[in-house]
């Protein structure tokens, strides 16, 4: 297989939601909906968009709901046949035939490093794409294509980085840049979630990921790090010392959907954007907006 194309792409979706409970008790976050659409799917278009093929999902316990969802649901499908719902039910069955899929379950939350290392038997030694489903990215190229496209040249692991204010530099994994070329950066080091003392640089690692198939043997032997889990950021410290790393600073819109308030904000942004909710939505949040702000005058 050509190292020179990215075909497949691993969702690690066997996380607890903690941020996000209780309704992640027994729902995935994954499938928490932007407006009428699941965030997963949401990653899983993104992928598609930039040319991947083949999308290998990391499940664990209470998430079922994922495989669900991106399978036929033949009841509904007859029914919707039935009434005559031909737009919808075009949806539908649209979602089932956006990719290959294949599931892998994680049987323990030990990790998104270790959450990566299960998908190795399905990757094979090819060069692989990571996309985390709770970061949400609006971009008018997709963000995992803009990557892609920096590995077509440099055949060499890629991070998606943007810049964030400072303060926030402790909710992150940071690299450590060295300047290539506009908006792109050699990754000299990595520190997972510094204080803003210690921060690097404010170039924030936003679940985009282009890996080259030796990530796994590092993925391997990398110890368990912060919480007792395999960290991503603890291999890729040590691909950086043994390979060229690049990160490039994704142009996009990125919403934290793991996060409430990230949520609402990004519910708010996709249903205003939306061409038959918006203009309805809009005019509800300016009216809104004004009683809003007549109570803080009180
Ligand atoms: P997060 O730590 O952001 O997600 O992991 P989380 O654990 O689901 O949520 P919080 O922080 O407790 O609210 C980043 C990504 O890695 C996946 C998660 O599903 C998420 O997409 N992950 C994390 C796994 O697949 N397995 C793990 O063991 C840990």
């Amino acid at each position: 297989m050509s190292r020179l194309t990215v075909r497949k792409a691993v969702i690690p979706a066997a996380g607890l939601g903690t941020r996000f409970l209780p309704a992640t008790k027994a729902s995935p976050k994954e499938m928490l909906p932007l407006v009428d659409k699941p965030l997963i799917q949401y990653t899983v278009e993104e992928a598609v968009a930039s040319g991947i093929e083949d999308i290998i999902i990391i499940t664990g316990r209470g998430k079922r709901a994922i495989e669900d969802h991106f399978d036929r649901s033949v009841e509904l499908e007859e029914n919707l046949k039935g009434s005559g719902k031909s737009q919808v039910l075009h949806q539908i069955r649209q979602i089932s035939h956006l990719a290959n899929f294949c599931y892998v379950r994680q049987s323990e939350a030990l990790g998104l490093g270790h959450a990566v290392l299960c998908a190795q038997h399905l990757i094979g030694d090819e060069p692989f794409a990571v996309i985390l489903g709770d970061e949400i990215i609006d971009a008018e190229v997709p963000a995992l294509a803009q990557l892609i496209s920096v590995y077509k040249k440099r055949q060499k692991a890629v991070l998606g980085v943007q810049d964030i204010p400072k303060q926030d530099v402790s909710r992150y994994g940071i690299v450590s840049p060295k300047y290539v070329s506009k908006g792109l950066h050699r990754v000299q080091d990595m520190v997972e979630k510094p204080s803003s003392a210690d921060a690097p640089s404010t170039l924030a690692v936003i679940g985009r990921y282009i890996l080259p198939p030796e990530i796994f043997p590092i993925l391997r032997k990398t110890a368990p790090g912060k919480n007792g889990e395999i960290q991503l950021t603890d291999a890729l410290k040590t691909l950086a010392k043994k390979s060229a790393m690049f990160a490039h600073e994704i142009k996009g819109q990125r919403h934290d959907a793991g996060d409430k308030l990230g949520f609402l904000i990004a519910t708010v942004e996709f249903a205003l954007k939306n061409p038959s909710l918006g203009a309805d939505f809009k005019e509800y949040l300016l009216s809104r907006a004004n009683t809003i702000s007549t109570d803080r005058r009180k």
